[in-house]
């Protein structure tokens, strides 16, 4: 049986358990990760990849920004396409300078994974969680198993940052939060393609058909999405469909979309999911443990971020002034951001998906949204606050 003794004992390789390792590492606070899925595996995860002003500014208060910084691509606007009429939302304008920066997931995961390791980090690959016990007392522990035996962490804190479907969000004892969920009667058909972006800035588009975007990840390759039924298969899918689709969907006057050899595509569901109470006593949730946003806005990672950044504030204080008051307060300092993440995806995605209709009652309230948008400055700055994410200090 392989004991490891340490302060932080994290489950989870995401975004969230790999940057709470190396903001607790900042602090002097020591920890170790386990990851059930292989490096590789974990690598090659595609995800969304808008990071927040947030974000992008702590992991350049981490050192973590060089890459990012350097292939990541900094907008200062975004369009939004309405019935083929198109609108600019100028965040930096509008938000006192506040921008997004395009950058994919697992590139982050690959820079802070290869950051951690490179500076003698314990992470442990291929070896799942099993249970959490104790985290009613001061010592709890994770039971794991690596390379075929069993294992164990005894540490101060657990943090659970395993994603939606990992051993942290079961353990919370039954009746302590409460879950609000919805599922979307749609999903979206994500592709790579080896194609230089048609548009510099990404694009959102209503269209009678259904919802379509237009992101990039550098300048060779786009990303793109389509709004698809539920339960769609990627094999009713052939290239040749997805393209004329998109152009169909993404298309305004004097505009034209390039298109290119796909090499990734796949269909991922639609929800939004949460929590109200992200611990319980040493054990903590971050990330998609405690909640799921719809991709429409690419809240996930940002939010997992910011997650981290207040159990971080609670697990400082706990090591240098010996007070649990700032962990005690961890939900309700996460909850605020949270929900207004989850209204703001949750705006997004209902403003954008066909839902009902051409025509319908549902679809005049979207385009009468879309219209008050295009003439009113305040509802314009209202998405552009949200879009780049709020400053910590707004939800004190
Ligand atoms: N033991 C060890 N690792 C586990 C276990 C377990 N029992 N269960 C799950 N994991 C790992 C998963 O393999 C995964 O690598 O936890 C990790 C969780 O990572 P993510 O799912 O990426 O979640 P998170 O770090 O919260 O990132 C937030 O932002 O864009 C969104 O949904 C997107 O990944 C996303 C997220
Ligand atoms: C992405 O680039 O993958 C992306 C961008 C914006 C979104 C969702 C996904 O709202």
């Amino acid at each position: 049986m392989k004991t490891i003794k340490t302060q932080v004992g994290i489950i989870g390789a995401g975004p969230a358990g790999l940057t709470l390792a190396h903001w607790l590492k900042k602090h002097g606070i020591e920890s170790v990760i386990l990851e059930h899925r292989s490096r590789e595996y974990v690598q090659a995860r595609v995800r969304a990849g808008l990071l927040e002003q947030n974000t992008v500014d702590i992991y350049k208060y981490l050192g973590l920004a060089d890459r990012l910084l350097r292939e990541g691509q900094e907008h200062h606007g975004v369009y939004f396409n309405f019935d083929g009429q198109r609108i600019r939302i100028p965040f930096g304008e509008l938000t006192g300078g506040r921008n997004i920066t395009i950058y994919g997931q697992q590139e982050v995961v690959k820079d802070l994974t290869d950051a951690w390791l490179a500076g003698g980090g314990a992470l442990y690959f291929e070896a799942p969680a099993l249970s959490i016990e104790g985290f009613d007392t001061a010592h709890p522990i994770i039971q794991f198993e690596y390379e075929g035996e069993p294992g164990v962490i005894e540490c101060d804190f657990v943090a659970a940052c395993d994603g939606f479907h990992g051993i942290g969000r079961k353990s919370l004892p039954k009746n302590s939060f409460q879950e609000y969920s919805i599922t979307y009667p749609f999903g979206w058909l994500g592709i790579l393609a080896q194609v230089a972006p048609s548009s510099e800035e990404l694009v959102y588009a209503y269209h009678e058909n259904g919802f379509a975007l237009h992101s990039l990840r550098s300048s060779k390759v786009s990303r793109l999405y389509l709004q698809v039924e539920d339960g769609e298969q990627v094999e009713n899918w052939p290239d040749e469909r997805i393209w004329e689709e998109l152009s169909v969907r993404l298309g305004t006057e004097g505009w034209s979309l390039q298109s290119g050899p796909i090499f990734e595509k796949s269909i991922t569901p639609m929800r939004s999911y949460m929590i109200d109470n992200m611990q319980s006593e040493r054990l903590f949730l971050t990330g998609d443990a405690a909640h799921i946003v719809p991709p429409t806005g690419g809240k996930g990672l940002n939010l997992a971020v910011a997650d981290v950044k207040h159990l971080v504030d609670g697990l400082v204080d706990f090591y240098q002034n010996n007070s649990m008051r700032g962990l005690e307060d961890y939900t309700k300092n996460a909850l605020k951001r949270i929900w207004r993440a989850q209204d703001f995806s949750n705006f997004m995605t209902t403003l954008f998906h066909k839902q009902a209709e051409h025509g319908s009652y549902t679809y005049r309230l979207q385009k009468a949204k879309f219209d008050y948008i295009r003439c009113s400055k305040a509802y314009a700055t209202t998405i552009a606050e949200n879009y780049v994410g709020l400053p910590f200090e707004a939800f004190i």
